[in-house]
């Protein structure tokens, strides 16, 4: 996730270019830049750091000139540095571009520009975008941006200008968002509403799969395949403060309703066709797989709660022993890590201090280290030995949402992947898991879809001081993760537990009215779990079931049921946390509480 800026009108664009990044640092802060034609020129600025960088270069030698480009990074192919900062030019410095998501198909077009005599500046995918909007043009920029967009393969926007032809700016919509502003004789683009609300209310969305031609004179908007297409413009009400969230009221709600979004991400460029997956930075060694002879899991909180649901999977489809141990417990342990073993470290921010040293323990006694992280760059990654990016683009609440999910859909990649390799998964349940993960960004979809059920629920909720979530196997990893959010922005006591353990003392906590949530989506221990509702049932709990849409039975038993869409049992963690994270959010805003600054907590611990 990055942040991209366009303007054309009669004033300097430079400082309208900072100030919009200013309002997209959300989707990213470690280098910007921006790309203006003076009228014969493009001149590129462009640092690594935050925004203030760029920004103080620009006020001790401004840039003149009224159309440009900017960016505001996350990384995601390159570490962060001046050159792989954006916007990305060609060879000649005539055709600059900005660009947010991923480019899957940019090895194959970088030989292919390589061989033609292209060199690269950067390690970035987006820089290719230049080369072939280059390669295409003929004097018109919006056809030869159609056309080089019709050589890329991915989720992304682009926006891209030229000095040949100044005062035009064309962009695209590949799924990322992009939005037009339309002022008085000017006009805005950017990733996000709020980042040109101040300027101008009047608002277009870009749809996927289009692509707009702005000029001072307006936006023409056309799908990428030619065709005029007509826009009834927006007027946008939010105040500034809401705008900046997205219309939410807190960056918690809008982060859980980025997943689908996040989750695209994630996953964009590393399904490919069939039972294959394509894991950019993990490179193990031949025969590793194969040989591979125990998984260490490491983390803290929801990272760790995340690697629960990991240890489910990967001992059910790799058949190999699975660890998953707290990083600040590991970290002065004598544990049994040896060569030959992989550890998994899992943290969004990559800076969690317990997590790192943890890692690095792993790494002395010879483990080979994997990252999972959010956070290119970070410490842990520059640690490890392979890498995966979740990819959910940066996430300001404390209360961890969009990460945990994406951290999720991680595990199934790495899974995949490690489980072709090692030959425990065949062909045909690879395709099968494969088929159920490019499901998952609608299901989730579905599953937000039932967001007022769970705001009712909540009213029930709020009144509480204790709660309890149980689940088994995977539902149990799901029970924990679900209660920790409770925990932390609803101040609500709460613990979690395996379904069979609650009768072995922390039944006696149970009395009229105590809510029990109880996750039932695993088949396999499905009548067991019933058991255990009915325990707390007869204890006169409120017993609150999540099942999925077709279990016809469960209503029979709980006295409210959440519903969540169907997929096979192994991926119903995605589903399943959804209304859990609505549910710790609605009861929280119902006791009035800062949900995105909880008490006592903050985003990354980096003591220990
Ligand atoms: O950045 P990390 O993933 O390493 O952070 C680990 C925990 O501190 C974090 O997940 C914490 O538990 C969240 N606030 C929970 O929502």
């Amino acid at each position: 996730m990055c942040g991209i800026m366009g303007y054309v009108g009669p004033r300097d664009a430079a400082p309208i270019l900072v100030d919009g990044l200013r309002r997209l640092e959300y989707r990213g802060y470690d280098s910007a830049g921006v790309a203006v034609c003076d009228g014969r020129s493009l001149v590129v600025r462009k640092a690594e750091g935050k925004l203030s960088r760029l920004a103080d270069m620009l006020d001790a030698d401004p840039i003149g000139g009224s159309a440009g480009i900017g960016h505001t990074r996350w990384a995601t192919h390159g570490a962060p540095s001046d050159h792989n900062a954006h916007p990305h030019t060609d060879p000649s410095g005539e055709i600059a571009v900005v660009h947010n998501g991923i480019i899957e198909n940019f090895i194959a077009l970088k030989e292919e520009l390589g061989a033609a005599g292209a060199v690269f500046a950067s390690e970035t995918d987006s820089e290719v975008l230049a080369h072939l909007v280059a390669q295409e043009y003929d004097g018109d920029l919006l056809e030869a941006t159609r056309r080089a967009v019709a050589r890329a393969k991915g989720a992304y926007a682009l926006v891209v200008t030229s000095s040949r032809e100044p005062g035009r700016i064309v962009a695209v919509r590949m799924i990322s968002p992009l939005v037009v502003g339309l002022g008085d004789g000017e006009v805005f683009l950017a990733s996000d509403i709020p980042a040109i609300l101040h300027r101008t209310r009047d608002i277009m969305v870009v749809d996927n799969g289009e692509i707009v031609d702005v000029t001072v004179d307006g936006a023409r908007l056309q799908t990428i395949d030619g065709r005029a297409v007509e826009r009834d413009l927006l007027q946008i009400t939010w105040d500034a403060a809401q705008a900046e969230r997205g219309g939410h009221p807190h960056f918690m709600l809008k982060e859980i309703h980025e997943q689908p979004q996040a989750v695209t991400e994630t996953l964009t460029g590393r399904l490919l066709d069939g039972d294959e997956v394509l894991l950019e930075e993990v490179h193990f060694p031949p025969g590793f797989a194969r040989s591979l002879d125990r998984i260490w899991i490491t983390a803290c909180g929801t990272a760790l709660h995340a690697g629960l649901v990991a240890k489910e999977v990967f001992e059910g489809l790799l058949r190999v022993p699975v660890e998953v141990a707290y990083a600040h417990e590991l970290r002065y342990r004598d544990p049994l890590i040896t060569p030959g073993s992989l550890t998994v470290a899992i943290s969004q921010s990559g800076e969690t201090a317990d997590t790192l040293a943890a890692a690095y323990l792993a790494k002395e006694r010879g483990s080979r280290l994997l990252a999972v992280t959010n956070v290119v760059g970070s410490t842990l990654s520059r640690t490890a030995d392979d890498l995966l990016y979740t990819r959910a683009g940066p996430e300001i609440a404390v209360a961890s949402t969009k990460a945990y999910m994406t951290m999720l859909v991680g595990e199934y990649l790495l899974a995949l992947a490690l489980g072709r390799e090692r030959g425990a998964l065949d062909s045909a349940a690879a395709a099968h898991l494969v088929a159920g993960l490019r499901t998952l960004p609608r299901v989730i979809e579905e599953a937000l879809g039932r967001e007022d059920e769970v705001r009712v629920l909540a009213e029930g909720f709020a009144g509480h001081e204790d709660a309890y979530f149980i689940g088994r196997g995977l539902d149990y990893a799901v029970a924990m993760e679900g209660s920790l959010k409770m925990k932390e922005i609803s101040y609500l006591h709460s613990e979690a537990m395996p379904a069979g353990e609650l009768k072995h003392g922390t039944l006696a906590l149970v009395t009229e009215g105590t809510p029990v949530v109880v996750v039932l989506t695993q088949t396999a221990t499905y009548d067991k779990t019933i058991s255990a509702l009915q325990e707390v049932k007869a204890r006169h709990a409120l017993t609150i079931a999540l099942a999925y849409d077709d279990d016809t039975e469960i209503a029979k038993h709980a006295d409210r049921v959440i519903r969540i869409p169907r997929v096979p049992d192994l991926l119903a963690p995605v589903p399943s946390i959804v209304p859990l994270q609505l549910l710790a959010y609605y009861v929280a805003a119902a006791r009035g509480h800062d949900i995105d600054q909880p008490r006592n907590l903050a985003k990354s611990v980096t003591v220990e």
